[in-house]
């Protein structure tokens, strides 16, 4: 059965000592470019989509692209919510057929960002979705996702304790030097480290596209279990139908650019995919 919960992803990659990419999708190409990747690798994946992403797309279309790929693959997939707003679209993104969501409470006091997890989570587990949930706050550039001045402010160890003890979350989305959308030379490995083993659940990293490999594979040595990408799929559609919209000025067929594009998806998820060390695990 290819659709999972996000739980069932980062077990595996638990047992087996990687991470799993969830990288975002802001049309159809991106998201055949990263099942074929995802096929070509034997890799399992998590397919997700942001705000920005679900305003471009609409909930049910996305959770519907979501499926289908799903349905078709033989690599396990989960369809994931990422930087839920609110409690609203979590309710939302569940009634769609999404099999895992993120609820993002860092633009809130600690409080709050607990009190409205722990609604996301009860509603979720009862009907069998996992939570991604976070602390700290992030700087950097994504679209429809709260960021903070700067460099943000990086997780607390005793904070995580308190917050992943109250909100029951199944894994937890870390500030510790990443930043989204722009290229960080290092992470606070001992602050991972003592996060990871003060709350013992599979770590998310956001910000994946700006790492070095080598970060990337100490992170995950230090209990990193999935990693999220946009910035990179962006990029290589984008250089890929740019590429050839120019090379045929006078193309009346969007075709053509449309699957450069999705090619330059797969490249960049492939690579990223041999990184996290999911490849060969499906
Ligand atoms: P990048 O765009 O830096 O890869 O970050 C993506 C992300 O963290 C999505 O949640």
């Amino acid at each position: 059965m290819p659709l999972v919960n996000l739980s069932v992803l980062l077990r595996a990659a638990e047992e087996g000592g990687y991470a799993i990419g969830g990288f975002n999708i802001q049309n159809l190409e991106m998201l055949q470019a990263v099942a074929r990747a995802a096929a070509e690798e034997g890799s399992p994946v998590v397919l997700q989509f942001n705000p920005a992403n679900i305003r471009y797309i609409g909930m049910e279309y996305a959770a519907a692209l979501g499926l289908v790929a799903a349905r078709l693959a033989r690599v396990p997939v989960a369809v994931h919510l990422d930087h839920g707003a609110d409690f609203a679209q979590a309710a939302a993104a569940v009634r769609a057929g999404f099999t895992s969501l993120m609820y993002d409470g860092t633009p809130f006091p600690l409080d709050q960002n607990i009190a409205v997890t722990q609604r996301v989570c009860e509603l979720a587990h009862a009907v069998g979705v996992a939570v991604e949930g976070e602390l700290g706050q992030m700087g950097g550039v994504e679209e429809g996702v709260f960021v903070a001045e700067g460099l943000g402010t990086m997780t607390d160890p005793d904070e995580a304790v308190r917050y992943a003890a109250e909100t029951g979350v199944d894994a937890l989305a870390v500030a510790v030097g990443n930043q989204h959308g722009t290229s960080v030379e290092r992470l606070d490995m001992e602050r991972l480290s003592a996060i990871r083993a003060a709350v013992g659940l599979p770590i998310v990293i956001h910000g994946g596209s700006g790492l070095p490999d080598e970060v990337i594979r100490e992170a995950v040595q230090r209990g990193v279990r999935k990693f999220n990408v946009a910035t990179q799929l962006n990029q290589g559609f984008l250089e890929g139908f740019l590429r050839v919209a120019h090379e045929r000025p006078g193309e009346t067929n969007p075709r053509a650019p449309l699957e450069a594009g999705r090619d330059g998806v797969v490249a960049a998820v492939r690579a990223k995919m041999r990184v996290f060390g999911s490849s060969g695990r499906a």
